[in-house]
């Protein structure tokens, strides 16, 4: 798609209904993110998410979607401590959870797990600038790759994964130039999250997209206020059941 200039699709996916949806609206991509942790689960970011938690995310959305192609993140701890730990942990996910690859944050410290990974067969998405799962480190949930040092190590770090063997590289929450330097030295697609319109593909959080949750970042389009339209629905059913309006009684209508 790189190659012929097509714009790559991608947006998160947590369970089996919206993953049905998202691959009937043709979306190349679904990733099942470790955002997972904030949206579904209700934590603060996403260091708390388990293994575990994104088989069982993962396996809800391929029941679901028949068509895109699944990326599960690996979660916090799962492909840091050793390149054997790293290689359990991914072949987990494809053979548990059903991903046809995986994601995984971060340059020069995970590049060894990422060439044994794609030598055993893994395709891997690389994932740089914003690293939710260094949020501590970077300070919160800011701009990244900012001052002359950034943006060469960022340019690095993308040279390097391509070398490793990713098959493409999330670009997280960086200038837009960046993104658009990124995107023509490397071969493999990028896909742009907050980071400007150069990149080869774009992702968001679905629930930031869909209007279901509190506080979106300020890239995130909104394409539907589904936070509201439940809202009302809900009061609608409360107010009948409380009022007497539903269920309706089949007997008294004969
Ligand atoms: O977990 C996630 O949803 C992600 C996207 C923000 C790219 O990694």
């Amino acid at each position: 798609m790189k190659t012929r200039g097509e714009k790559i699709t991608m947006l998160t996916a947590y369970d089996a209904t919206m993953a049905a949806l998202f691959d009937r609206a043709g979306m190349d991509v679904l990733l099942i993110g470790d955002s997972l942790g904030m949206t579904i689960l209700g934590h603060p970011n996403t260091l708390q998410v388990t293994l575990e938690d994104v088989i069982r995310h993962t396996q809800a959305v391929r029941r679901g979607a028949a068509r895109a192609l699944l990326v599960a993140d690996m979660p916090f701890l799962t492909y840091q401590v050793s390149v054997p730990e790293a290689v359990r942990n991914a072949g987990r996910l494809l053979q548990e959870g059903g991903a046809a690859a995986v994601k995984l944050e971060g340059g020069e410290p995970v590049l060894d797990v990422v060439e044994r990974l794609v030598s055993l067969g893994i395709p891997v998405m690389g994932h740089l600038g914003l690293l939710p799962q260094s949020v501590h480190q970077q300070g919160g949930f800011k701009r990244q790759a900012t001052t002359e040092r950034a943006r060469k190590q960022l340019l690095a770090d993308a040279a390097a994964l391509e070398n490793a063997g990713a098959c493409a590289v999330v670009l997280e929450c960086i200038p837009s130039d960046l993104a658009q330097e990124t995107s023509a030295a490397l071969k493999i697609p990028t896909i742009g999250i907050g980071s400007g319109p150069h990149c080869d593909g774009q992702v968001l959080v679905s629930y930031d997209l869909l209007g279901l949750t509190a506080e979106a970042p300020p890239f995130a389009r909104q394409y539907a206020d589904l936070g509201n339209t439940i809202l009302a629905a809900v009061r609608a059913y409360y107010d009948d059941v409380k009022q007497g309006g539903f269920p309706r009684d089949r007997a008294a209508n004969a």
